[in-house]
């Protein structure tokens, strides 16, 4: 049932929006009287969970099978989304993660670097570049971006390539917003730690235990995340109580990466 209806009328867009973050994200959204675009690459978790929202929640909610790699085929989602359910007004960037790709230096191949880039960096740029004139139209709107604390500070956890383009998400969220401030848009980034959702359990378990422990022990928290802990911020950064924040990076990570 919506708790408020504190995104109601408005129309977010999150891609990766089938996976272990995302559709916590499109749930938090949805309860919140949101329409729902679940943009995937999973075409049938994206309907599915599309489906689920209309049923459980109530809300408008449309699966899109779109990569976002694909520059044309976002600007044909962002313009298929506007004609069915307006806006956007919000676009969550969470397409990504390390996609299977080997984290050991020597194993990695030009293929499974192109892989890394092309999701986590250009798909965010294609998502931000084809929602922005939708926002424009609209007299404003939120871009959140998706980091990692694997960009922002060297972890064990991923390899080289994820965490460059997790860096460069970084400075495109911070050029845009430079760019998008002046039309009222809002482009801020999150920067999770490490929330154990199914992927990245693996890849935790993985860890030798020394890691394992080395990880947990840098948490001043003392503690892994639930999903909701992101799923809260991102939804404080696209809502009116963000109003006057933009080009942030906001760090979810119970302390581990603590700047200055
Ligand atoms: N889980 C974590 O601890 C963590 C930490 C830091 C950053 N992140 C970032 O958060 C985001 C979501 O992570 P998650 O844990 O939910 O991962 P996940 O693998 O569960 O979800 C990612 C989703 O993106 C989709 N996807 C992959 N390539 C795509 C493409 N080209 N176009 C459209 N969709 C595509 C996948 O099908 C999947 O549903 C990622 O960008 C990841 O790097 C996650």
């Amino acid at each position: 049932m919506q708790r408020d209806a504190r995104f109601k009328g408005r129309t977010v867009v999150v891609t990766g929006g089938a996976g272990g973050i995302g559709r916590e994200v499109c749930a938090g959204f949805a309860r919140e009287g949101a329409s729902v675009a679940v943009v995937d690459v999973d075409e049938s978790a994206a309907a599915a969970l599309a489906a689920e929202l209309g049923r459980d929640v109530g809300a408008d909610a449309v699966g899109y099978a779109v990569d976002v790699s694909d520059q044309a085929a976002v600007a044909v989602l962002m313009r298929e989304v506007h004609e069915r359910l307006g806006g956007p007004h919000v676009l969550v960037s969470l397409a990504g993660g390390s996609l299977g790709t080997p984290k050991a230096l020597e194993d990695i191949e030009p293929q499974h670097v192109d892989a890394v880039v092309d999701v986590n960096l250009k798909g965010t740029f294609y998502s931000c570049q084809a929602a922005a004139p939708y926002m424009t139209q609209a007299g404003g709107g939120a871009m959140i971006t998706t980091s990692s604390i694997g960009g922002r500070q060297p972890s064990p956890v991923t390899g080289v390539p994820y965490a460059a383009s997790k860096a460069a998400v970084v400075g495109l969220t911070k050029r845009l917003a430079r760019e998008l401030g002046g039309r009222g848009v809002r482009v801020n980034a999150v920067a999770p730690g490490l929330f154990l959702t199914g992927r990245l359990q693996a890849m935790y378990d993985d860890l030798p235990e020394v890691e394992r422990r080395g990880v947990l022990d840098a948490i001043p928290l003392g503690r892994f995340p639930e999903v909701r802990e992101l799923v809260d911020p991102v939804l404080f950064l696209a809502g009116e109580e963000a109003s006057y924040i933009t080009g942030v990076v906001l760090d979810v990570n119970g302390g581990r990466f603590m700047p200055l």
